[in-house]
Parts: structure tokens; sequence; C-alpha cells
């Protein structure tokens, strides 16, 4: 498979994961960080069809976990992004090959509720590691505030001459990632992404500057985005439309563009060339 584009820190390919993935050495990767199609039938608007038979898609599935899993490094860290529903499958993937760390819910609003069952108000991310992490970097986020009086909500205890002046620790439950519905903040049109705030917390916690992130479903390239960013290397790759990942990386880091990774590729690829 041969790179659709270079950065100094990452490489994007045009193509199947489940192919590049079969390219990649063992134990190679920090972090893998997915969010892959839920087989609901959505319109990805770049020609993927996202509704094939459930055996199948849960057979897909089974085979990038495993070998996303196998790719990582000891220590290192997987995070799932994906329905309550499918999570609870997904973990019984993961159990058989990594150790379960968290279920971090994300608060989802504008769903609706269907028939017999409760509004559903999250989506989830799983979060595992290859045995103990090797890198785990405590995050803290602002005390929260209200949005009326712009006071801070006193839920901390009272105690605010002890609290840490960084914030609270980040919890497992994520109020602020729903994503951005309303036209005026949607970054680009008809582009399936993520609030980056999701990607970034997830490197942030596991990896170190020029850590290797990997990410099975580009999307609208918001890891490869974050990663770049947060001076961590990448590497992508997206079966469809790749035009709006380059548009963005161009947009921010036109500069780096088409440079060479600064890390070795054959440390993590059995071949190839750029
Ligand atoms: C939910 S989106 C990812 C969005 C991304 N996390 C973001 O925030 O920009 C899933 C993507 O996976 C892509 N995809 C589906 N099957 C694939 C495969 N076998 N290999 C690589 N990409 C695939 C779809 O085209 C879609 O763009």
């Amino acid at each position: 498979m041969n790179p659709y584009l270079t950065t100094d820190r990452g490489i994007l390919f045009h193509g199947d994961c489940l192919e590049l993935l079969k390219s990649m050495k063992n134990n190679c990767i920090d972090t893998v960080f997915a969010d892959p199609p839920f087989n609901i039938g959505k319109d990805y608007k770049n020609g993927y069809d996202d509704k094939s038979n459930q055996d199948v898609y849960l057979d897909w599935c089974s085979q990038w976990i495993s070998e996303c899993s196998r790719i990582l490094k000891p220590g290192g860290s997987f995070f799932l992004y994906a329905t309550p529903e499918l999570n609870i499958k997904f973990g019984n993937i993961l159990n058989k090959y990594l150790q379960f760390r968290h279920w971090i819910a994300m608060s989802m609003k504008g769903t609706f509720r269907r028939g017999n069952r409760l509004y559903p108000a999250h989506y989830s991310m799983l979060y595992y590691s290859k045995g103990e992490p090797k890198t785990f970097n405590n995050l803290r986020t602002p005390i929260p505030k209200c949005r009326h009086c712009g006071g801070e909500i006193p839920d901390y205890g009272g105690h605010r001459n002890k609290m840490n002046p960084d914030g609270v620790n980040l919890m497992d439950f994520w109020p602020d990632t729903s994503p951005n519905r309303h036209k005026k903040f949607k970054v680009r049109e008809g582009v399936n992404e993520l609030k980056s705030i999701i990607p970034q917390r997830a490197i942030q916690i596991s990896t170190n500057e020029n850590d290797i992130v990997f990410d099975p479903f580009g999307g609208g390239g918001s890891t490869y985005q974050t990663a770049q960013k947060l001076n961590r290397n990448w590497i992508g790759v997206e079966l469809y439309d790749c035009h709006h990942i380059k548009k963005r990386m161009e947009d921010e880091f036109g500069l780096f563009l088409g440079r060479e990774p600064n890390f070795a590729l054959d440390d993590i690829f059995e071949a190839v060339s750029i």
C-alpha cells in the first residue's frame, strides 16, 4: 500500500486498515485510537456502505481489534470509541488480549428515545492497556463554571483553598464531548468527525512526545491532526475519501506536508517505501 500523504511526524495510507495492519510488526505502536463505523446505516458521504450483516460486521471487528492489540507495545494503550451496545461486545474481544482500565462515558446530546428504551445520553470509550500501562499522564480539567453567572460550581466539597489551581482530576465521565451540531460550529461540511478533545485526551493520557499513535479509521482526520499538534508521531489509514484529511492537514500544517516522517518505518512495517 502506498502512502497517500506524509508529514514530518506522520503517514496516511489510502486503503483497507486490515491490509495495512497485516504489514505491521508486533509491539511497535504506543497508542491505538479507534472510532470505527458502527454498522448502523450511517451516511459517511464518502462511499462507505455502513450496513452489512451483523455477524459479518462483528467478525471483521474481531479481526481489526486483534490486529491492533498485536501491534501495541507492551504497556501500550488502546482506546475504542463506540456505542455502549457495541462496546459491550468489543470489550469481550479486547479482554482476550489486553487489560481493562476504564469505560469512559461521554455525554451525547441530540439523540432520541426509541420504543420501550431509556433515553440514550452517552457514548462510551473503552480504555485498555497491554499489561501495566507504560505511560499514564493524569490530566486535569478546569473547575466547572455556571454558564449563567460564570461563578465556579462548588461541587468539589467546598474546600476551595485546597483545590489544585490546574483544575480537577479528569474523571471517567466526560460531559464536554458532544459533537457540535449547529452549522456555525461545524468544522467541515459533511465530514464525520469527533470533537478533537476526545483523541486529544486519549493521546495526552497515554503517550509522551515522539511516541507513535495509530488510528485505523481516518474519517475527517481528528486523531492525526491532534497527534501532529501534540508532537506525537502518527500512522493512519482511510479506505474511502481522504481529501478531507489532506485539506485539514494542509490548512494547519502546510509547511510540514510532504516531508519524510522522522521515525524509522523499518521498525513498524515489513515493507514500505516513500
Ligand atoms: C467514524 S469514522 C472515523 C472518524 C474519525 N475518528 C474522525 O474523528 O475524523 C470511520 C471511518 O472509517 C472508514 N472505514 C471504514 N472501513 C474501513 C477500512 N476497512 N479501513 C479503513 N477505513 C475504513 C470510513 O470510511 C469512515 O471514514
